[in-house]
């Protein structure tokens, strides 16, 4: 890294990033080994939707372990930078590393630190246009970009696999709430998991032998905005609410409270299976019966 004070640091990160300074961060970024023979990246380099400003290195560290990276994984950086994500992502947890960077010689760079750490076969980095790059086949994204970009790119993000991580520095992602947050040294990094939709009204068939005959109708009625469900649950034409609901990427619980001459509770939980829900329905004081639904 170039000596670069860090007020002037402060300031660029500024109008890069079109953010107030913080001149506390610059004290947090690293220094990185120097790669042989190519030049040291400066602070500031111009890409395209934003300058070149790194992750510092301990929320790097905290944001993919945050995400729960393993040797399963392919992490790809959104505006790779000098590298340091996809290469730490290969060096501490076996992934896969993937950094797609408009600038040639960040891309440059971070090949010639791949290298000389070893991981060539584990990382790579392509010199693109994150728009016109395919990385739908990432199981981690990363990145620190601004906030209009991360608006531009959601779309392309929610349309991923549901499960993926996405996990940004300091940028959050508009009105799509994330579902964890890390801080380190004031500075907030942020994990979203994609959502599959569970969004609709299912009819569920029991699939117990017998059973179906002998069930009332009973219809779930589902909105979905990202994360947060609402909806409810008709049964024998008595609609009734949803409580205690929790949604984590393809798993649906909730609870209903049905008054059959006595308060009856009825635990629901199930999962988005191609085109249908698949689940259980456990009432009090009852086996629990299984159940598909279909819109
Ligand atoms: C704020 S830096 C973050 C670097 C790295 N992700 C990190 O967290 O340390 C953003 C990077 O994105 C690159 N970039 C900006 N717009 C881009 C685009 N449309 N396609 C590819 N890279 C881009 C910039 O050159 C810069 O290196």
């Amino acid at each position: 890294m170039k000596n670069i004070s860090p007020g002037l640091i402060a300031s660029r990160r500024a109008a890069l990033l079109r953010l107030p300074a913080v001149p506390a961060l610059a004290a947090l970024w690293p220094a990185l080994p120097a790669a042989a023979q190519v030049p040291e990246p400066v602070f500031g380099t111009p890409g395209k939707d934003s300058g070149w400003i790194p992750t510092p290195a301990g929320m790097v560290e905290a944001m993919l372990e945050m995400a729960g990276i393993s040797s399963q994984d392919t992490v790809v950086d959104l505006g790779s930078g000098d590298g340091r994500i996809p290469i730490l992502a290969a060096k501490r947890y076996g992934a896969r590393g993937l950094g797609i960077e408009y600038n040639p010689d960040l891309v440059k760079y971070s090949i010639s630190v791949a290298e000389r750490e070893g991981l060539s076969e584990r990382v790579k980095f392509i010199q693109g246009d994150i728009f016109a790059t395919d990385f739908s086949h990432a199981t981690v994204v990363t990145l620190f970009m601004p906030p209009a970009f991360n608006l531009k790119v959601r779309p392309q993000l929610l349309a991923m696999k549901p499960g993926t991580r996405v996990v940004s520095f300091n940028f959050d992602m508009g009105d799509w709430p994330p579902d964890e947050s890390v801080y380190v040294n004031d500075q907030r990094g942020m994990l979203w998991r994609v959502p599959t939709s569970v969004a609709g009204l299912w009819r569920l068939n029991f699939t117990d032998a017998g059973t179906n005959r002998d069930s009332p109708p009973h219809v779930l009625r589902v909105s979905q905005r990202f994360q947060k469900i609402e909806g409810d649950m008709t049964i024998a034409g008595e609609r009734l609410a949803l409580w205690d609901i929790r949604f984590e990427v393809d798993r649906l619980r909730f609870t209903v409270l049905r008054n059959t001459g006595r308060l009856q509770r009825i635990d629901f939980d199930c999962r988005r299976s191609g085109t249908a829900l698949e689940g259980i329905m456990q009432a009090s004081g009852e086996p629990a019966r299984r159940w598909t639904a279909t819109l």
